[in-house]
């Protein structure tokens, strides 16, 4: 939640700056604001609304841009509302001292109100300001330098942060610090120049040399000089890891497309291929993984297993369900990780507990596990950003490998997350006889060909336009699938909602007619996977049921389908594969509709409102 992007060195910095800072709208874009440093003043442009329109009002003043050191900030509203005033920069009551900062300090008002008592005044309703403050103070008071001013303040915060600080009495440096939110910084060549960024992205063109802060790090960053890293709590200084960046431009880019949501729609086949890579061993008959095989008997000896997720995640967690206690015979649970982490759940050492996040920063999934792991549950992470707070957490885990998703909707990261969890219940339930040989290298066939089937089904693109074309001034949705599908019926309904604004629902189509079958009418579209494998022809009689009440049925059908065809009003065919396999081709068309929908109705389909892509906030 919030992007930070920063820049010290020998650049005009507000190019670097204003760039990152796009390329991290996906964390928050509902206010933005920079500081620039000329050398003597520190220039300050903030304002409501995007990064866009804060280039508009940098434009009108050209020496709001000049300036080697530049600090900015895209904010995702948790205290104050998103006016001028709240955006971020933030600067100390001397005006010397700035900061950016994402996360929350939820012990602000008992400082501000400290603070008050000592002289400070606000001019904002944020948290920001009163930590600015708080550092202010005790430079002033215990006449310490910035670095261990603002080493001094945080030990007197609760909360989380990553903060980028600067002072303009000492323009030469800029201190970093975090807890509970990720920020990396780019060492530039000879340490002539540095990146500050919430993620690598907004230096990936600069410099592949990164270092990623841990939890209760802070990093004091000089030019011409070596990173100094501490402990904040015991002044310890740790040695920095410096790693090296795979993420290149492109992958960060439209590359040709509208939105980034439809360039991620589009990769799917090369992402679930990317996250088979290694892993898949066709000719051997095998699943290579040695984050399962290194605690192996973990899992074949658990109790349980415990799937953890928010959003979409969760969504892949109970497609994860279905899968494990199909293929491995193991009883899974699936819990949101906001209600896990809070009601005393029962976990015991005999527990294996999957946390999946896309983000791998997620702030309900990453306390769900910390609670897990006080317990003695092992902990296996399936995240997508290397190197995320998630994947470090974690005992063990794997990497969905889906390259970087920008679209605030996910797409790629559902079908990559389905994927690994397809791959570790096909390896585990071959590791305990629950599969046989033949089944087992059935699966692997199967799979083999979800890509290509992928590749073909979006060609259907331009099908499913139409259908977003006659339903797009729909008020409400229903959706609706069985067994594997069900999940796939929640992400659809999910997708619609969060970028089209339009009223959706997920069931389990049985469990329409305890309830939401009252709802149907003709101005009702029903959105039913209705594929030839498991339940179909009890999906039939749920149709039926629809069309007795006029409602009308959009249906995803196995290609060669007749009997549906016949009922539906529109039908969307996928390529025919196993069951278990069903929901990676099924989402496809169903992320095709929102996207058209959303895109028919004008809405930001990249960046819904109120929403933002990692949730670093309870
Ligand atoms: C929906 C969406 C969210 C996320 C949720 C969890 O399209 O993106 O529902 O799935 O916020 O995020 P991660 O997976 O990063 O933990």
């Amino acid at each position: 939640m919030c992007g930070i992007s920063a820049y010290i060195g020998y650049r005009e910095a507000y190019p670097i700056v204003i760039n990152g800072l796009k390329r991290l709208e996906y964390r928050g874009y509902d206010s933005a604001g920079v500081m620039l440093f000329d050398g003597t003043n520190v220039q300050l442009s903030k304002t409501k609304g995007k990064v866009s329109a804060l280039e508009k009002i940098t434009e009108e003043e050209e020496e709001r841009k000049v300036g080697n050191i530049g600090m900015g900030h895209t904010r995702w509203a948790t205290h104050g509302v998103p006016n001028d005033v709240n955006s971020h920069p933030h600067t100390s009551q001397s005006g010397d001292l700035v900061i950016v900062h994402n996360g929350i300090i939820e012990n602000y008002d008992t400082i501000k109100r400290e603070l008050i008592t000592r002289g400070y005044s606000f001019q904002s309703d944020t948290d920001t300001e009163v930590l600015i403050n708080l550092i202010e103070e005790v430079k002033k008071t215990e006449g310490f330098k910035l670095g261990k001013a603002v080493q001094i303040a945080l030990t007197n915060v609760v909360g989380a942060y990553a903060i980028s600080v600067f002072d303009k009495n000492n323009p030469n440096e800029i201190i970093v610090a975090r807890l509970g939110s990720p920020i990396a910084i780019g060492i530039g060549k000879e340490h002539k120049e540095f990146f500050v960024a919430s993620d690598a992205s907004p230096f990936v063109e600069y410099t592949k040399d990164a270092i990623y802060l841990e939890d209760e790090e802070m990093a004091i960053i000089k030019i011409g000089k070596h990173v100094k890293v501490r402990k904040i709590k015991n002044d310890k200084e740790v040695k920095p890891t410096i790693q090296k960046l795979k993420m290149s431009l492109d992958q960060i880019e439209k590359g040709g497309y509208d939105h980034f949501m439809l360039k991620e729609i589009h990769e799917q086949p090369k992402a679930i291929k990317d996250t088979f890579r290694g892993r898949m061993l066709p000719l051997e008959g095998e699943i290579k993984m040695s984050s399962i095989e290194d605690h192996l008997d973990k899992f074949l000896e658990a109790n349980r297993i415990i799937i953890i997720a928010c959003g979409t995640s969760w969504h892949a967690g109970l497609v994860g369900e279905y899968l494990f206690e199909d293929m491995a015979r193991i009883p899974v649970e699936v819990e949101y990780a906001s209600e896990f982490r809070y009601r005393n759940p029962i976990i015991t050492n005999k527990d294996v507990v999957i946390a999946i996040s896309q983000s791998g920063e997620t702030a309900d999934t990453l306390a769900a596990i910390k609670l897990a792991k006080s317990k003695g549950a092992f902990v296996y992470g399936v995240c997508n950003v290397v190197g995320s707070s998630i994947a470090r957490e974690t005992h063990s885990g794997a990497y969905t490998h889906a390259g970087p998703e920008i679209g605030v909707a996910s797409t790629k990261a559902f079908t990559t997350q389905i994927t690994v969890l397809t791959l570790i219940a096909l390896k585990l339930g071959r590791a305990n006889g629950s599969l046989a040989s033949h089944t087992f290298n059935d699966y692997i066939k199967k799979m083999q060909l979800i890509p290509r089937q992928v590749e073909e089904l979006l060609n259907i693109d331009s099908h499913v336009k139409d259908i977003a074309n006659v339903y797009k001034d729909a008020k409400n949705c229903l959706y609706l699938g069985r067994g594997f599908n069900f999940p796939v019926a929640l992400e659809g309904a999910l997708k619609l909602k969060e970028i089209s604004y339009i009223h959706a629902e997920g069931y389990p189509a049985a469990e329409m007619k305890h309830g939401p079958i009252a709802l149907i009418d003709e101005n009702m579209p029903i959105f039913v996977i209705a594929t030839n494998k498991g339940h179909y022809e009890k999906v039939v009689s749920n149709i039926q049921e629809i069309k007795s009440r006029a409602g009308k049925i959009i249906a995803v059908v196995t290609q060669g389908d007749v009997q549906v065809k016949e009922i539906a009003d529109h039908v969307i065919e996928i390529p025919d594969t196993v069951e278990a396999l069903t929901p990676l081709l099924t989402t496809i068309p169903l992320q095709l509709l929102s996207y058209h929908i959303a895109v028919l109705l004008g809405k930001n389909v990249d960046q819904p409102r109120n929403l933002a892509k990692s949730v670093t906030v309870e």
